[in-house]
């Protein structure tokens, strides 16, 4: 299977990279950090993984899904798997968020990612083999989160479009699914704001953790993929608690487990 993951040069997409790359997959890893995804490229070509291709971009540029789009055409002929990974945002309230990284959230988190799958499924579909969307969520899908008003929002969003896509592609041959992790450990927290105390750090998997649970479940076409029982129990409790339970008991978990410190987002 041929595989696009975006935000391929850090965190959980790099991680999927490397356990699909290990597994035979050719990548084309995509991100704005052109010599991270060359040096991971170069790390999986020693140990022998498959080919990583690497594509550097801002997926959020206006056109810029088009040109993947035709670039991963020509890398590939053929793709089988769309992983739309790439995720932004400050952890601020509403009106501390500027209007740059308002936009920003919007761009990546919601805009970026439809286009894609706008893009992609119709040729999934034309070549009839068996092939995955993926969209990368948030507990707080599921579990509202104190200070991220626009991404909560944008995960709730991504949550309905991809249990709707699963269910409009149904009958074909292409599987959809979203992952929704809880806490893990990649640069997201620094450059969201959030100082995470050092007992928190243990309730947070690797990424590495992430991808060895996600990889099985996306070859299964799994809908809703919540990786460890921890967060499981997140997603229980804001499906089952009425909103203003839910929001104080993320917000005292999240009071209890970091500081706000200005975010660090280019
Ligand atoms: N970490 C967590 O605790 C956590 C929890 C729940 C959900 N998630 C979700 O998981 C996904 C990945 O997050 P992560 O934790 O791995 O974050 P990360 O370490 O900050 O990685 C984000 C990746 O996205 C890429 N990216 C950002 N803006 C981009 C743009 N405009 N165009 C192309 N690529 C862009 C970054 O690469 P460049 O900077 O090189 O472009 C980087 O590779 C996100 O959707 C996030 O919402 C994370």
């Amino acid at each position: 299977m041929n595989v696009i993951i975006t935000g391929a040069s850090a965190g959980i997409g790099r991680a999927l990279a490397v356990t699909f790359a290990h597994k035979g997959h050719p990548i084309l890893a995509v991100a704005r950090r052109g010599e991270r995804l060359a040096a991971l490229s170069e790390e999986m070509a020693e140990k022998g993984a498959a080919r990583v291709h690497c594509l550097a971009m801002d997926i959020t540029a206006p056109g810029a899904p088009q040109i993947l789009y035709e670039e991963a055409i020509r890398t590939f002929g053929k793709v089988h798997v769309l992983i739309n990974n790439a995720g932004m945002s400050p952890y601020q309230e509403f009106h501390e968020l500027s209007y740059c990284h308002l936009c920003q959230i919007l761009a990546l988190n919601v805009l970026a990612l439809t286009e894609l799958c706008y893009l992609f499924m119709p040729h999934m579909l034309a070549h009839g083999e068996p092939s995955r969307v993926v969209n990368m969520g948030s507990v707080g899908a599921y579990a509202p989160l104190p200070r991220f008003p626009v991404y909560t929002g944008s995960k709730h969003y991504l949550r309905v479009f991809t249990n709707l896509l699963a269910y409009e592609y149904r009958k074909t041959n292409i599987r959809v699914s979203a992952i929704h992790p809880g806490g893990v450990k990649t640069e997201f927290p620094a450059l969201a704001g959030q100082r995470i105390k050092p007992f928190a750090q243990y309730a947070m998997m690797t990424p590495e953790q992430l991808a060895e649970i996600a990889y099985p479940a996306i070859l299964k076409g799994k809908r809703v993929i919540v990786p460890g029982t921890l967060y499981k129990a997140a997603a229980l409790m804001g499906k089952l608690f009425p909103f203003p339970w839910a929001i104080r008991v993320t917000e005292f978990v999240y009071d209890l487990s970091m500081d706000q410190v200005p975010p660090t987002y280019p």
